[in-house]
């Protein structure tokens, strides 16, 4: 699958966001090994700590079908007009289950793709000893 598509499922999917607080509609497309997408997006509540990203959300729903090997990640904000990368606890989450160049696009609801590897977002990963492959 072209790094286009995958951006374009998960704008498609950022219209099933549910941010009412944040007005911030995210998507997130996840490309497994298999071929599969699993996609996910922000989910927020009125108690705002409580709010999930559409990475962590894509990452957990592919985890849940027993889905584990990941091939690409994109995400798409279609109500930013610059590209939004990934939050500090996805950046934790997402590297669980990634190796350091595991390529990561993003994207706002137009224009400019940004991609970088899992090492970029989230260097001198501390825990990296910790992790169980
Ligand atoms: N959000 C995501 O879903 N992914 C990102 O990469 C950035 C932030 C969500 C969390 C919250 O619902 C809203 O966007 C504003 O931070």
């Amino acid at each position: 699958m072209k790094k286009d598509e995958l951006i374009a499922l998960a704008g498609k999917v950022a219209q099933n966001s549910y941010s009412p607080y944040s007005k911030f509609r995210v998507g997130a497309a996840l490309l497994c090994a298999n071929g599969e997408v699993i996609l996910g997006t922000n989910v927020e509540n009125r108690s705002f700590g409580l709010a999930i990203c559409a990475e962590r959300s894509a990452i957990t729903s592919a985890i849940s079908r027993g889905i584990k090997d990941f091939s690409e990640l994109a995400i798409c904000c279609i109500d930013a007009d610059y590209p939004v990368s990934p939050c500090g606890a996805c950046r934790q989450v997402i590297s669980e289950f990634v190796d350091a160049d595991f390529p990561i696009h993003f994207k706002g609801g137009s224009g400019e793709i940004i991609t970088r590897k899992m090492e970029e977002l989230f260097p001198d990963d501390a825990l990296s000893e910790l992790k169980k492959n």
